[in-house]
């Protein structure tokens, strides 16, 4: 029998850590929870029974929502996670690799009824990867599993892989968005695989309240029916059409193309790094994204601050390799872009001395009671 439970009790909220983290603005992330196994440098699958040996493997918490939310916490942000994992060891790793980097998971629900999401990654020498998935308990997520009132507490909601999210309708994962807008918050939307115009059709209710739209090249084409054709500006437009606020599609080693409310595009170069693996490059975008974002930046240095963690996501193996800190990520941005580094430094530091403290008041008194 499928059930659903919540983590026990005993699980404390984890503790405040990071210069950023009191202060900090709240992102709830909603979706896709999947532990990567990811092993390098794979350059072959070998013949029979025989074995190849590597020189590293490891397992991180992955996924559009998992990934991204390790990363807004080593941001420094305040991350609520939301999300489904089997009551097997792969969920374990999962919601303790999240605690460990300081996200609140307690808003990741238990299901018996199938797996943890799981993907094992092969990383090739030159940084790519095939994916070998099991789609598992992401599946199952319900409306009924997600705290409304937690996700309108935050400052943002990310809705990362909401086309993975087959256990919610089209109206539900629009219900999740309007919680969120409700109460003022910024929602950008991102998703997990290419998908087809009819995984668009579903998507569109949520996509007309949200803010940004964050797929990747590939994944617009696809969703946009415009794959083989010749621009991404027409696929950009499908999706604003929608009501969508803002469009920013990654690009992977060529950076990302933003496009804003006032239908201005804007490319933005990707930075240069010696790339190991790219698995998890888009969370690592998202998460400076949105940090950028909640600091008050245009949307183009929100994008360079994304630009920013992608490359370093692509510097080590797995979606949680390269982020160390927001400080860290400012410091190899100036390395190469000292003006837009200044820039966004500026609007952080802002974020830090408690920009986000009203937020955390209006936090306490909802959630104390
Ligand atoms: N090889 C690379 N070199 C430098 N930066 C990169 C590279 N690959 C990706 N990035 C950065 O990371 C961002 C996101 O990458 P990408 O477009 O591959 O996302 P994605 O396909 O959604 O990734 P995933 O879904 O695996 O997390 C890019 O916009 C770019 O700035
Ligand atoms: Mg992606």
């Amino acid at each position: 029998m499928r059930g659903t439970r919540r983590l026990p009790a005993t699980v404390e909220p984890p503790p405040p850590a990071g210069r950023l983290r009191e202060a900090a603005p709240c992102v709830a992330v909603v979706g896709a929870h999947i532990l990567d196994v990811l092993g390098r440098p794979v350059t072959e699958i070998p013949p029979g029974q025989r074995s190849a040996r590597l020189d590293e493997i490891r397992a991180t918490a992955a996924g559009t929502a998992a990934g991204t939310a390790v990363d807004l916490a080593r941001l420094g942000l305040r991350v609520r996670s939301f999300g489904a994992v089997g009551t097997d060891l792969l969920g374990d790793i999962v919601v303790q690799a999240m605690t460990a980097n300081g996200v609140d998971a307690r808003g990741v629900v238990r299901k018996s009824g199938a797996q943890t999401s799981a993907t094992i990654l092969p990383i090739r020498p030159d940084g790519s990867r095939p994916a070998l998935h099991v789609p598992g308990a992401t599946r199952l997520l319900q409306l009924a599993d997600i705290d409304l009132d937690a996700v309108a507490g935050c400052d943002a909601l990310l809705l990362g892989g909401p086309d993975a999210l087959t256990g919610l309708s089209a109206a539900d994962l629009a219900t999740v968005v309007t919680a969120a807008k409700r109460a003022g918050a910024l929602v950008a939307v991102d998703v997990l695989h290419p998908g087809s115009p009819r995984s668009l059709e579903r998507l569109a209710g949520a996509l007309a309240l949200a803010d940004w739209f964050c797929p990747n090249d590939d994944q617009l084409l696809e969703l946009t029916g415009r794959a083989g054709q010749a621009g991404l500006t027409e696929a950009v437009a499908d999706v604003l059409a929608l009501g969508t606020g803002g469009v920013a599609v990654t690009l992977g080693p060529d950076g990302c193309l933003v496009t804003d409310q006032s239908r201005r595009s804007r490319p933005v170069p990707a930075l240069k790094v010696p790339v190991v693996d790219t698995t998890g490059c888009g969370d690592g975008f998202n998460a400076g994204f949105l940090t950028g974002l909640l600091a008050g930046c245009e949307p183009a240095d929100a994008a360079s601050l994304g630009v920013a963690c992608g490359a370093l996501v692509a510097t080590g193996l797995g979606s949680d390799a390269g982020i160390e800190s927001l400080d860290q990520v400012l410091e190899f941005l100036r390395g190469q872009q000292a003006e837009v580094a200044e820039r966004i430094g500026v609007l952080v530091a802002a974020l830090a001395r408690g920009a986000g403290a009203s937020v955390e008041e209006r936090w306490v008194k909802e959630h104390s009671a």
